[in-house]
């Protein structure tokens, strides 16, 4: 099984969009596909119909009620599934506070499916809290969605920072499989340069011990597409509401692609032939959802966690940011991440809190 979290900190830019239509386009090819909607706004939720507010089984109910995340999977189509999230996780990142190994608990619920898929996709939030650092504790593989736009590279230094302290601490798996352009448009003379300024910084982590060692920017772009825009309120992906669109062509290209990078050492379980997931619940997809705009996530961060008290980390380890650089000096600082120089080494110590605090 391969597991792979869709992760971008920076909001808007194509995550869920991604994870919905390339899932749909892994199923297309015979995959056995889970989506997991890890975001209190359940935008993946409502893509496909479902109703966070409703009463079905979900993932604040798996990871905070114990309940088992079998229960949890909802079957759409023969090869395509869903755990949908509700408003409720909002709350998990503060409920989670004091539980002991908090930031392993969807791993651990997730051992019951493993056998059940050939991919599992989280869809994370846009931040780097205690929930995406669990979809970072269990996936092996980090497909970042990102945007071609001056801005869209602020922060990649963070999310990196944040992927290789979970890879040397929790989880030596993880690899980042690569970055998918989306909303691309190759007229642009700013696209074509991120482009390359993110080229030259992959090179740069070549034959390194560094979890994007193995990373690429994915060929296939996906391009600016209304349709894709316009499928989530009916309920459907790309591939179901307009088969023949760039979009469609577009995301089942990078499922190809997805489908024979395997990056360095994440290792995927090969497909077994068990049979798909029970049935749980099919919830039926309305033509036009009638779901209220999500509100942004409730969650207002614990005001003084232990953890906070705990964190010694000097303000200046925190900087990877290039906010203050003038464009044309633009840089991706991730290549400041500071990486120990043997990680294997010596045995890692687990994460302390004060450095999941310093990190979100
Ligand atoms: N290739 C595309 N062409 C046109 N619109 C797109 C494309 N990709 C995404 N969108 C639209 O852009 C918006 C943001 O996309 P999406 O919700 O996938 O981003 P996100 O990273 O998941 O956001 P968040 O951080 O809020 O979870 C949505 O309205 C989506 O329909
Ligand atoms: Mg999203």
């Amino acid at each position: 099984m391969r597991c792979i979290a869709l992760m971008n900190q920076k909001g808007g830019v194509g995550k869920t969009t991604t994870t919905v239509n390339l899932g749909a386009a892994l199923a297309e090819m015979g995959q056995r596909v889970c989506l997991v909607d890890l975001d209190p706004q359940a935008h993946l939720t409502i893509n496909y119909g479902m109703d966070p507010t409703s009463d079905a089984v979900n993932l604040y109910n798996v990871l905070i009620e114990e309940r088992s995340f079998l229960e949890a999977v909802h079957t759409f189509d023969a090869n395509i599934a869903l755990v949908p999230s509700s408003i409720d996780l909002a709350a998990a990142e503060i409920e989670l506070v004091s539980v002991l190994g908090r930031e392993t608990i969807l791993k651990e619920r997730l051992k019951s499916a493993q056998h059940d898929f050939d991919f599992i996709l989280i869809d994370c939030p846009p931040s780097l809290g205690l929930l995406t650092i669990n979809a970072l504790a269990v996936a092996t593989e980090v497909i970042i969605p990102m945007q071609p736009h001056f801005l869209a590279l602020q922060g990649v230094g963070k999310l990196l920072e944040t992927v290789a302290l979970v890879s040397r601490r929790m989880n030596p798996l993880l690899k980042v499989s690569g970055i998918v352009l989306t909303m691309f448009d190759s007229q642009t003379k700013l696209s074509n340069e991120v482009v390359n300024d993110l080229n030259g910084f992959i090179e740069n982590a070549k034959g390194k011990p560094l979890p994007w060692a193995n990373a690429k920017i994915f060929e296939s772009k996906i391009r600016r597409n209304i349709k894709l825009a316009e499928s989530p309120s009916f309920g459907q992906t790309i591939l179901k509401y307009e088969p023949q669109s760039h979009g469609a062509a577009d995301y089942r290209a990078l499922a190809r692609e997805v489908l024979v990078h395997i990056p360095g050492a994440a290792r995927p379980i090969a497909p077994t032939v068990t049979a798909p997931p029970a049935v749980v619940a099919k919830l039926p997809v309305p033509s036009v959802i009638a779901v209220k705009p999500s509100a942004p996530p409730a969650i207002v961060k614990s005001p003084a966690p232990a953890i906070v008290a705990a964190s010694t980390k000097p303000a200046a380890d925190k900087k990877v940011s290039v906010t203050t650089k003038p464009i044309e000096e633009r840089k991706l600082v991730a290549a400041k991440v500071r990486i120990p120089p043997n990680p294997a080494a010596t045995p890692p110590p687990p994460v302390t809190p004060a450095e999941i605090e310093a990190l979100t």
